[in-house]
């Protein structure tokens, strides 16, 4: 499949200019600014997207560019920096032009002589965020788009298919942004918009059928999003070669247990075996405060029943299934190959494991997956489920996990799940929880002192995890949510709401 790479100069906007170019039905990827010119080649791309970044490209330790870049005859764009970089590396001039621009610009282009702003209209907003810019493009590049404080807003060499943008197409102010990144793939780069969600699927099971051949396959499901998906894609590849393995640890949601096995069972005819360890999960967090330990104890002992189940009931299983998702991929770096953060799906994988890993979605974002996943034919409720961590309500539940507690962070939870749910708001909400924190409150009740457990709510927007901002629920809604909680829910007397955005917080509490 033809591709696109995104090279990361450390810009708030690489993942979201990923995003867009696979909007446009491309495959893109992004990779490091040191990445090699042999990695660059052996990934063969058909175009190449410089972005933005933090520095000057006059500072020592500014990123920088090889400039046989430009010479592989691979379409490049420059976004901002990356425009920078290669007005400088190809022999034209860059200064620091007086205040910078920030934010709205109008920008007038000469759309009859570009590839960029091709049957575009001349004028439109876009939108900057720059000190430096280019002064003089480099010998071969013509100007096509200014504004009032960059006279050389955009340049391009027909010839060699370089381009350059000072501003960012790929944000949502710039008015024609996505239809300048469509003339940038389809007439700069030649490409066609051929990565949609029917061939990504039928690859996906191609690779899969060629990877496991007719060996047994095993998957860890959760229930959410991302396991449920890659076991849907999996079973379409291999169908009864595959086992899934659905580990209730106790630290579920009111009724997910069952809920889980239900659908599965419902939509995915693929064998699925349902271990119930609530207790044994409970034994082993005795005393446990600390919340790495409570993760690290949480993860060893889904591996060990896990094993278990795998040694007793799928002798000659040989893969295993897992949801890892391209944010995972980037997060651990661009050049992973299989490595497994502590946190995913299965809580962390022993390391003398000898499963080999099956991955069908490492290439894909969430909301991607969510569509892959309806294109299979899954219900609502599991493709627009929200997210829930792998360890569970144990990290909702500060200080020690008690049965006792977690029952009631659990009936705090049902009640902001049942509001949300009824006032319309799930899908605009990333995910909205309670979280039971590890102090008293003094309150009163029926003319009673209480002291009780505060209840914080949260419910946040994102688009992936990485950056979320608090939602702004409607008061009703909350009074119903703080009022239901405090009456419904014994030994709760106050709910807080969190208004703290990531960053600098993080969704969970833990
Ligand atoms: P934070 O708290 O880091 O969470 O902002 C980001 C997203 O990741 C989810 N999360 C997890 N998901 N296993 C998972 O599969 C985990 O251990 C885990 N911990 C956090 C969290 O719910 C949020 O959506």
């Amino acid at each position: 499949m033809e591709k696109v790479l995104v090279v990361d100069y450390g810009a708030q906007y690489a993942q979201l200019i990923a995003r867009r170019v696979r909007e446009c039905h491309v495959l893109s990827e992004i990779v490091p600014h040191d990445l090699s010119m042999d990695g660059i080649r052996a990934l063969q791309p058909a175009g190449i997207i410089l972005s933005g970044g933090p520095m000057s490209v006059h500072s020592p330790a500014a990123p920088g560019v090889d400039e046989r870049l430009f010479a592989l005859g691979i379409p490049v764009l420059g976004i901002c920096y990356g425009q920078q970089l290669m007005a400088q590396a190809l022999g034209g001039e860059v200064a620091r032009t007086g205040g910078g621009e920030f934010g709205r610009a109008e920008l007038h282009a000469d759309s009859s002589e570009s590839t960029l702003f091709s049957e575009l209209s001349p004028n439109q907003t876009v939108w900057m965020s720059h000190n430096d810019a280019v002064t003089l493009p480099p010998r071969g590049f013509r100007t096509v788009a200014s504004t009032q404080g960059s006279p050389i807003a955009s340049f391009e060499d027909p010839l060699r298919r370089l381009f350059g943008v000072q501003f960012h197409p790929e944000v949502s102010h710039t008015s024609q942004g996505t239809e300048l990144l469509k003339n940038f793939l389809f007439k700069g780069c030649g490409l066609m918009p051929s990565w949609t969600m029917t061939s990504i699927i039928e690859r996906a099971v191609e690779e899969v059928r060629n990877a496991v051949g007719d060996a047994r396959v095993v998957c860890a499901l959760s229930g959410g999003v991302d396991s449920s998906v890659a076991a849907a894609l999996v079973h379409r590849a291999v169908g009864d070669q595959l086992t899934c393995v659905f580990v209730d640890h106790g630290m579920l949601r009111a009724g997910e247990a069952e809920q889980v096995e239900e659908t599965f069972r419902a939509h995915l005819q693929a064998n699925l075996i349902h271990i119930k360890a609530g207790d044994r999960f409970l034994d082993e967090l005795a005393d446990i405060t600390d919340p790495e330990v409570k993760r690290k104890t949480i993860g060893r002992t889904f591996i060990r029943v896990f094993e278990e189940v795998a040694r007793d009931e799928l002798e000659d299983a040989s893969f295993l299934v897992q949801g890892t998702l391209y944010p995972d991929v980037i997060e651990s770096g661009t050049r992973v190959a299989a490595r497994i953060k502590s946190h995913h799906n299965v809580g962390g994988l022993p390391e003398d494991m000898t499963f080999v890993l099956v991955e069908p979605l490492r290439n894909l974002f969430k909301d991607e997956v969510r569509r892959v996943g309806e294109e299979l034919g899954l219900p609502e409720e599991i493709v627009w489920r929200q997210p829930f961590p792998g360890p569970g309500l144990a990290v909702r539940v500060i200080g020690e996990v008690t049965l006792e507690r977690l029952e009631l962070v659990r009936a705090a939870d049902h009640i902001v799940v049942e509001e949300i749910k009824r006032a319309g708001l799930g899908r605009s909400l990333w995910q909205a929880f309670a979280v039971l924190v590890a102090v008293g409150s003094v309150g009163v009740m029926g003319d009673e002192r209480t002291y009780g457990h505060p209840i914080v709510l949260r419910a946040v927007t994102s688009e992936d995890a990485m950056t979320a901002d608090w939602a702004r629920l409607p008061y009703e809604v909350l009074e119903h949510i703080s009022n239901r909680i405090v009456n419904e829910v014994p030994g709760v007397n106050r709910v807080a709401y969190d208004i703290t955005s990531k960053p600098p917080g993080t969704i969970e509490w833990e």
